[in-house]
């Protein structure tokens, strides 16, 4: 048995003996903070956490976290980071006056990304990504889901699970993998949708569920992208196999891709910049998360998803990246925490909690992650010394993590 104790810990974030799977409302804003405290660890796992009067007096290793917080690792529930190339010409297109949804029309977005995976090896895709992992590990991040949805046929599609599975196994923080091959109309079935979704739910769907290729099966029901009734048919399909549904919705218009994932028990609704009252009131009345993504608000420059209406509403919310290549090229977790505050109005409290313990709820590992407390993983960061929580919010841009702790092994 190897024992970690970090000890004379200024504030102990979300340190919790009985943690909940999720936090709604104004929970949210009530974030558990012991001053002056010390966490025990071991073999990965955290065992046991206190106040210094009474801090266990040896363990293995010891680190001294005088002046600093301590608190959960990232959770990052929505990423698409395996992908074959960077897309900034369409950053200086959209500098330039082009919208997103334009580039797209013209073959550009996810169809760009697509041609480009198709003919990018294995090997290629999987380093690539590999160096995105190791990067958003240096942020904090203690957990990722990975999205296939670049590949758009079954070869490319599987090739992307396959790649993603490698990493599953290799990575050093658990991995979700997300079907989503109905992420764009590819470019042979432009004038024969229904065909697509026909290769989807017949071809690739009962593949995925018999390889076990992935954990939840995704759709982007947006203008442009899938249908409601599409959406429908792939979601039932999903289900029918033992797989949750995530959606990707209202992000370029009111899309009816909330209610649709809800009537799906989808696990979690992303995006949601177009959220109004109708929305609101079926995820109140649902188990189903929103997940707001406000880095590619900020990137694509469209509307941040309501938070704060949301919240008031006494709905839980999480945060993830988004990181892919098109809106939103960062899996940098600290700066999403400010968007989080500065542009949703979410008190830092809210947005930790977004990022922890909710974030850890849309990917099914909130029993595992997402707080500090004895049977979860000893997955932590650690500050530089720092006044308050909300310095990291407040300090954008500045790194003020000082280490990364995943299951009792430093990586940072
Ligand atoms: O979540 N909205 C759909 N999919 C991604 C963007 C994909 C891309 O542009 O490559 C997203 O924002
Ligand atoms: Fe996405």
């Amino acid at each position: 048995m190897s024992s970690l104790l970090i000890h004379s810990i200024k504030g102990l974030a979300l340190a919790e003996s009985e943690a909940p799977l999720i936090k709604r409302g104004l929970e949210m804003a009530n974030l558990t903070l012991i001053e002056d405290a010390w966490v025990l660890c071991e073999d990965g796992l955290i065992t046991s956490f206190g106040q210094m009067a009474d801090c266990p007096d040896r363990a293995d290793v010891s680190v001294d976290a005088k002046g600093r917080f301590l608190l959960p690792t990232w959770v990052d529930s929505h990423t698409h980071i395996v992908y074959a190339a960077s897309r900034e010409h369409e950053f200086v297109d959209r500098i330039k006056g082009h919208t997103y949804e334009e580039i797209a029309l013209k073959g550009g977005g996810i169809l760009n990304s697509a041609a480009k995976l198709r003919v990018c090896p294995e090997s290629q895709l999987f380093d690539d990504a590999w160096q995105r992992l190791e990067e958003v590990i240096q942020s904090g991040t203690g957990a990722i889901e990975i999205k296939s949805g670049y590949g758009l046929s079954f070869e490319s599609e599987m090739k992307m699970l396959r790649v993603i599975r490698q990493i599953k196994e290799k990575s050093p923080i658990p991995v979700k993998a997300t079907f989503l091959g109905a992420h764009a109309i590819p470019p042979e079935f432009k004038h024969h949708r229904a065909g697509y979704v026909d290769e989807i739910v017949f071809k690739m769907l009962p593949y995925v569920a018999a390889e076990g290729l992935a954990d939840y099966c995704d759709v982007f029901c947006d203008e442009g992208f899938f249908t409601v009734a599409e959406t429908a048919r792939i979601l039932a399909a999903a289900g029918q196999l033992g797989l949750k549904g995530k959606i990707h919705a209202n992000e370029l218009a009111n899309s009816g891709g909330v209610q649709v994932g809800i009537a799906h028990h989808a696990l979690s609704v992303d995006h949601l910049e177009r959220i109004e009252d109708a929305e609101i009131t079926a995820l109140l009345a649902s188990q189903t998360i929103p997940v707001a993504l406000p880095g590619t608000s900020f990137f694509l420059r469209i509307p941040y998803a309501p938070a704060r209406k949301m919240i008031d509403a006494g709905l839980p919310m999480a945060i993830a990246t988004d990181f892919n290549p098109g809106s939103t090229p960062s899996g940098n977790f600290p700066f999403l925490i400010s968007l989080a505050c500065i542009h949703m109005r979410m008190l830092p409290e809210e947005a930790i909690q977004a990022a922890t313990i909710n974030a850890a709820f849309a990917i099914q590992m909130s029993e595992q992650l997402g707080s500090i407390t004895p049977g979860k993983q000893a997955s932590f960061i650690l500050s530089k010394p720092i006044n308050s929580l909300a310095m990291i919010p407040y300090s954008y841009g500045t790194d003020l993590i000082d280490q990364v702790w995943i299951k009792g092994v430093r990586k940072k």
